[in-house]
């Protein structure tokens, strides 16, 4: 199974794929180098995020999950268009989360620049409830703090308290951690909007997703231990470090990448 991310985000959906499907191997690509996608065009995300499935497609991979939101927002129906392969992202798993758990209906994104302007998850929410009403909300210092590893320092409590401020008179029960980065940053978000509201990612679902369609389609790895390799174009170092520090299964296998890649 493939999974991309504009960094070490979508190590959160791999998570709960490797949870659920243990004998699956996942090959991962993380944009380190080019990360952030936030803040870039929706062109740059676009084609940045086809050169990653792009090379998962020539390693072989049966099915892709683009476990970024920013890069879902702007490709996911390309990719599901002309990749040979099936296609997943993560926001339709992320609204459906937030719906099966809302009881009032007022639910709060926090997501990248991008992915607030694209209004993806706004469509996704009122497309299985029309009824409740989405308060997005950007929150650009996050991706950099997790990507710098400083992810459980003061300053982070601190940085991320700030980000979450214009919350502060809105009514919600419900948070979508709507980037796949947030959920490292879950204990922190949970402690900033306290202990009345649910606060969830779309990892589990997304999860659910790969295993329905593989069932369904017998395509479920069994009997075998999974070999997983990690690609990241930018430092591999300061990838192993949070890649192992998350997902703690030991030493992992670590390459760098260059996008384009060429077998
Ligand atoms: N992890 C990504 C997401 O889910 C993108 C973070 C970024 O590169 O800005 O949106």
């Amino acid at each position: 199974i493939g999974v991309i991310d504009s960094g070490v985000g979508g190590l959160t959906v791999a998570k709960q794929i490797m949870k659920l499907l243990p004998e699956e191997t996942i090959y991962y690509i993380g944009d380190t180098a080019r990360c952030p996608y936030g803040p870039r065009s929706r062109k740059e995300v676009r084609e940045f995020t086809w050169q990653m499935a792009e090379a998962l497609r020539d390693m072989g991979v049966k099915m892709l999950v683009i476990a970024c939101n920013t890069a879902t927002a702007v490709a996911l129906h390309s990719l599901q268009k002309h990749m040979p392969f099936p296609v997943l992202g993560v926001i339709n798993a992320g609204a459906r989360a937030a719906i099966k758990k809302t009881k009032t209906h007022e639910i709060v994104v926090l997501a990248t620049e991008g992915t607030v302007k694209s209004g993806a998850y706004e469509e996704a929410v009122l497309s299985l409830s029309t009824s409740s009403r989405v308060i997005p909300l950007a929150c650009p210092t996050f991706v950099p703090l997790v990507e710098s590893g400083e992810y459980r320092s003061d300053f982070a409590t601190q940085l991320i308290a700030e980000g979450l401020e214009p919350l502060r008179d809105e009514r919600f029960d419900t948070v979508i951690l709507g980037c796949t980065h947030y959920p490292i940053l879950q204990k922190q978000i949970e402690a900033a909007v306290g202990p009345n509201v649910t606060v969830l990612s779309s990892a589990e679902e997304t999860a659910y997703d790969v295993d329905h369609y593989l069932t369904y389609n017998h395509e479920l790895a069994t009997n075998q231990a999974p070999q997983h390799k990690f690609f990241a174009t930018g430092s591999v170092p300061i990838f192993r470090s949070i890649a192992e520090d998350w997902l703690e299964l030991g030493e992992l296998h670590i390459e760098k990448i260059q996008l384009p890649y060429k077998k």
